[in-house]
């Protein structure tokens, strides 16, 4: 890193867990330099890491089944089956968790997909904080005009903060979680064509209609006024 140079590594993930383990070493670096974007590793994680950011880049692909992925400092390994990080070398107030997500997504997108996470720019405010967002995965299909089915998914998103002192346990751990489930209900979308006939049958309906309500209108005024009539004539009359 002395070098200020970018450093590049494809890191080939086990299906459950990401660790984006360069993410801290450039923390405690003030230099800032323009970060260059690199090619995607194929199906794999990209860790770009500058002077004074780190950038992920990559495809993801894991199980059908609720899991998590984070960004967090440190060295990580597993200790009795448990994925920790050692954060010894950092120091908790060197720890700035700022981050902006560019993309997010579950799959391909179709035409009018909402990205919830897309452009998030979050800044910590305070050292060693910890960000969890939780994802909730539905499964969508949509059906194009060709009849070709593209199969992906979309997601909703909530978003929980807090200072983490670092120990494993319920303190938790700096760093940017985003932890995921799916929900067993599933969306269908249809693309339709509707034609100009289509479109014209539509308009005079609700022409039509509106002229059968205001004659509706028209003759009930017409008889209740001659009703009236009728009354006043008759107190004339005796
Ligand atoms: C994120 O927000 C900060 C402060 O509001 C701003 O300086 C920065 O340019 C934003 N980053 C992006 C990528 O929008
Ligand atoms: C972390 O970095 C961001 C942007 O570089 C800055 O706005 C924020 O104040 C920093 N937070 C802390 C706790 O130093």
């Amino acid at each position: 890193m002395s070098s200020g140079k970018l450093r590049r590594r494809c890191l080939t993930l086990t299906p459950w867990t990401l660790t984006a383990v360069r993410a801290a070493m450039v923390l405690r670096q003030k230099t800032s330099s323009a970060v260059t974007p690199v090619r995607m590793c194929e199906r794999h994680i990209a860790v770009e890491a500058g002077p004074s950011r780190t950038q992920v880049y990559g495809f993801l692909e894991v199980n059908k089944v609720a899991g998590n992925f984070h960004f967090a400092p440190g060295k990580s390994f597993q200790q009795s089956h448990v994925h920790v990080h050692d954060l010894q070398s950092f120091g908790l107030d060197n720890i700035n968790m700022t981050h902006y997500i560019r993309h997010l997504s579950f799959g391909e997108d179709y035409p009018g997909i909402v990205n919830p996470l897309d452009r998030t720019n979050v800044t910590a405010l305070q050292a060693s904080m910890m960000f969890q967002y939780f994802v909730k995965v539905v499964p969508t299909v949509y059906m194009k005009l060709d009849g070709k089915v593209l199969r992906t998914n979309q997601f909703s998103v909530t978003r929980h903060e807090k200072v983490a002192n670092g120990l494993l346990g319920d303190q938790g751990l700096p760093g940017v979680f985003v932890l995921y489930e799916l929900s067993p209900m599933m969306v269908k979308l249809t693309e339709k064509h509707r034609s100009f006939t289509h479109f014209l049958t539509g308009v005079c309906a609700i022409i039509g209609g509106m002229f059968t309500v205001a004659g509706l209108i028209d003759s009930l005024i017409y008889h209740s006024a001659r009703a009236i009539q009728k009354k006043i004539d008759l107190g004339k009359t005796t």
